[in-house]
């Protein structure tokens, strides 16, 4: 049985709904500030971006927060901070080493972004945020969400924030069946909320809500109505519709790519790669990699080396990784070389391989232009390899 207790928490705070005179959409809203506010000052979690809201924390905090859970960022958070203590600082960063302390998080441009816009911050703002909505949210990577928290919980500025938390919440005390997938549905939130939202209490407020998304009208699962400061106006938590609020329309489907994925190590040293400045994780490290299934005794020529030049290929596990738009189901190959015969040759597996530069012979393929071989505390520390690539680094020896 469920125990609503939030009865007596929030004596007095609670919007006394009549049978014969339910609230409107804007009084449910409005209903929702007391007890909302109560219970974020009573149960709000100190967090390292919450409990000293300065503006660059915020900014930081959001984007890493986007698509990344709190306690996953949390250490993230600190790293980033320490590596770039001022705006100025994240606008001079190096980029490798930016995507590096990036590395795990996923959605690389959210990094590249942030680089972006300090230096904007740094060449017309003097190196700070602005405190205004319509200027943040014309810095790259800053949208009507992130536009609206920073404004919110940095400069208490009365914005709303509607992210997908909040989206939910709000739907579901509204018991809103509208498409929560559609621009439109949160374009009338956000409106909804402006209005309503108190004028001196923004960034509890906001906070206050995505708090409640976080820990009680939780993604995925049953939602904890019976600590809900909200239940009292939640027509979702009175009806039992939390199964079928927010309706979100199922998403288009993802186009799958089949990539083999090479470890080629030669003596202590392994190949990467550095993708393309554009796309898919642009400008990253990899480890070699192509499009399709070789079988193992066309690895060679797919990565434009001699037989001769390879000891041994070994087939290693198949694995998945889900992009935003792509799924890439990869199957690879550890690739053995050996050392050349002439111990005097200079080889294109000492260093950076360059065109034209001459390894065990006359025959350097395609595939070996642009390699990189690098020690395994170098690849570790150095170069960014996207999470994609994880079940095969650690494979590497
Ligand atoms: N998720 C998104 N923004 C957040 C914030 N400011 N605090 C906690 N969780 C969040």
């Amino acid at each position: 049985m469920v125990m609503y207790s939030t009865e007596h928490f929030y004596d007095g705070l609670q919007a006394l709904e009549r049978e014969d005179s339910p609230l409107d959409r804007r009084e449910r809203l409005k209903a929702m500030e007391k007890p909302l506010l109560f219970w974020y000052a009573a149960r709000a979690r100190s967090l390292p971006w919450r409990d000293k809201p300065l503006p660059y924390r915020v900014w930081i905090s959001e984007i890493m927060l986007q698509q990344t859970r709190v306690e996953a960022v949390k250490p993230y958070f600190e790293r980033f901070m320490e590596a770039f203590p001022t705006i100025r600082a994240l606008a001079e960063a190096e980029d490798d080493y930016l995507m590096k302390l990036w590395e795990g998080l996923g959605y690389y441009n959210r990094a590249r972004n942030l680089k972006k816009a300090a230096r904007i911050l740094t060449d017309t703002y003097g190196g700070c945020l602005p405190a205004s909505f319509e200027e943040l949210i014309r810095l790259p990577g800053i949208g009507s969400y992130t536009a609206g928290a920073i404004a919110s919980i940095a400069f208490n500025i009365p914005t709303p924030a509607v992210d997908g938390n909040v989206l939910r919440v709000i739907s579901r005390v509204l018991g809103d069946r509208e498409d929560i997938r559609k621009a439109s549905v949160k374009g009338r939130m956000e409106m909804e909320l402006k209005e309503i939202m108190p004028k001196d209490k923004a960034s509890q407020y906001n906070q206050g809500l995505i708090e409640i998304g976080a820990l009680v009208c939780i993604p995925g699962g049953e939602p904890k109505c019976g600590e809900c400061p909200l239940y009292s106006v939640c027509l979702t938590g009175r009806n039992g519709w939390w199964k079928e609020i927010p309706y979100k329309s199922p998403q288009k489907k993802r186009r799958i790519e089949e990539r083999t994925v090479f470890i080629i190590e030669y003596q202590d040293k392994v190949a990467i790669h550095k993708r393309p400045p554009s796309g898919l994780l642009a400008a990253l490290y990899e480890l070699p990699n192509v499009e399709g299934r070789p079988l193992a005794g066309e690895v060679p020529f797919v990565l434009g080396i001699k037989k001769g030049q390879v000891e041994s290929v070994t087939e290693l596990p198949a694995s998945r990784h889900v992009f935003s738009h792509v799924e890439w189901h990869m199957t690879g190959y550890r690739v053995v070389l050996r050392p050349p015969e002439d111990k005097n040759a200079r080889t294109v597996f000492e260093g950076k391989a360059e065109p034209g530069c001459d390894s065990f012979g006359e025959n350097v393929g395609e595939g070996l232009l642009g390699w990189l071989f690098v020690t395994r505390e170098e690849l570790a520390g150095t170069y960014p390899l996207p999470n994609a690539f994880n079940p095969y680094t650690k494979l590497i020896g």
